[in-house]
């Protein structure tokens, strides 16, 4: 709460908004000065008319190819700044904006500003993997200043969710975390929620096939569990089961010991709100993705299947459900920590602040592509049609850049008589190096 309080008010009545803070209509009176100009704008301004030290407010563009979708929510920064989707404002030229924010669809389009001025800040944010969204093209490079994703070595993090102290610390996601660990009893009302449960493993899950070879993995689970009379059942899109009354958060409390929280892609620091449907209804989650976990969750509060072979899955999961002791072991966490996928402050008005103390230049990430992709995620610059014939080979940037560099390699030359050519038009400059 304290960050929704200016500073700038006189003590009485910052005084008064604290008193009153937890009365949302008193908090929208003492911070908010909600002006709304059209529709997809946001304005986030709590400065104060009385406020002698004004700032002028940053304008940031959010440069979408397709309009109507929302990306940003309506939110309030304690520094000004002005987000719009409107190109039109400055009457068409984009020079005039402090920021330009470009989501993932700028990695596939050509549709970029003509015009670009040195003092503007350009930058890439996405949520997506980088499987999922590759950077393919060499203007990738050397062109966005800043980057705004889950990845943690991102200049500014927009993560999925946050753990946080009972007292409302930041714990992780952070690259080092020192968990704390505790021997206190699990609270009633949760052993009581715990209580009730009675089938092993939910999935939620609306992409078939992807790409971590997750569904092997749970068809050797399955296979494994059959032999304790135990299953994950899927529910969404593969499959025909629905929740009982589009339910799946209640249904997930009220019956499951165990949540699959596999992620479509390995993707480094890729863990999305998955985990939360676990954690937000009191069943563990068995993770399954590329990050270092013990950056992101407490440790002992979820299975990580990627270091576990199937068979033994199968056994600790039959185990914890067997006995009630080692179960409640999974959620000493509660004792410590809260996990939400309410982030805070809003990363966007992280954003804001650094547009405001911006000192000296920040040149554009020279290297972008490889930075974003990572050595593998290279490989998914390579055409469908290639993937096709070889999708077993695991190919590293120095195949990858072989591949480029010679051109008359059988693979290329399979490539090209299927008439598709690689997505990346160019040679990758690091492979010229
Ligand atoms: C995971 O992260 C922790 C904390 O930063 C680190 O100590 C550990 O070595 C990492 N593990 C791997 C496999 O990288
Ligand atoms: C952003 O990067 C571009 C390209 O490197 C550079 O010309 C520009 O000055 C940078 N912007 C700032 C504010 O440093
Ligand atoms: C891959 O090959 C199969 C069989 O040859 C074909 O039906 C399919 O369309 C191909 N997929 C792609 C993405 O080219």
């Amino acid at each position: 709460m304290a960050q929704l309080v200016n500073t700038d008010y006189p003590l009485k009545a910052v005084a008064v908004c604290i008193l009153f803070s937890f009365i949302y209509i008193f908090y929208d009176i003492c911070t908010s000065v909600g002006i709304n100009y059209e529709g997809d704008i946001t304005i986030s301004n709590q400065k104060s008319k009385r406020s002698s030290h004004e700032r002028n407010p940053k304008y940031i563009l959010e440069w979408a190819k397709r309009r109507g979708k929302i990306v940003y929510p309506t939110i309030k920064c304690s520094d000004n700044c002005i987000f719009t989707r409107d190109k039109g404002r400055f009457d068409g030229d984009y020079t005039k904006f402090d920021a330009i924010i470009f989501n993932e669809d700028i990695l596939s389009t050509n549709e970029r500003p003509i015009k670009r001025d040195p003092s503007q800040i350009y930058i890439f944010s996405t949520l997506e993997s980088s499987y999922t969204v590759p950077a393919c093209e060499i203007h990738d490079d050397d062109y966005f200043n800043w980057t705004f994703t889950y990845r943690l070595d991102s200049d500014i993090v927009w993560s999925y969710f946050q753990v946080r102290s009972l007292k409302g610390q930041i714990v992780a996601p952070r690259v080092s975390v020192t968990w704390k660990q505790n021997n206190h009893p699990v609270k009633k009302k949760i052993r009581y929620i715990l209580k009730r449960k009675n089938k092993a493993a939910a999935w939620l899950v609306s992409h078939c096939r992807a790409d971590s070879l997750r569904d092997d993995y749970l068809t050797r689970l399955q296979e494994h569990l059959f032999h304790y009379s135990l299953k994950i059942d899927v529910y969404g899109d593969c499959s025909k089961r629905k929740c009982p009354n589009n339910a799946c958060g209640y249904m997930i409390r009220k019956d499951y010991y165990f949540y699959m929280a596999f992620e479509n892609s390995f993707a480094d620091d890729y863990v999305t709100e998955k985990i939360l449907h676990g954690y937000e209804n009191y069943a563990v989650p068995i993770v399954y993705g590329g990050a270092n976990y013990s950056r992101f969750l407490p440790p002992g509060s979820y299975i990580n299947a990627r270091e576990i072979h199937p068979y033994n899955l199968a056994f600790k999961m039959y185990q914890a459900i067997k006995n009630r002791e080692i179960y409640l072991k999974y959620f000493k966490w509660t004792n410590l920590y809260t996990i939400t996928s309410e982030v805070k402050p809003h990363p966007l008005c992280e954003v804001c602040k650094r547009l405001h103390n911006m000192e000296g230049v920040y040149p554009a990430r020279k290297y972008f592509r490889l930075w974003w992709n990572r050595l593998n995620g290279m490989k998914w610059c390579l055409s469908n049609e290639f993937w096709n014939e070889t999708s077993n080979v695991n190919i590293d940037v120095r195949t990858l850049c072989k591949l480029w560099l010679r051109k008359n390699t059988a693979t290329i030359r399979k490539v090209v008589l299927h008439g598709q050519p690689m997505r990346a038009l160019h040679t990758p400059q690091y492979c010229l190096q």
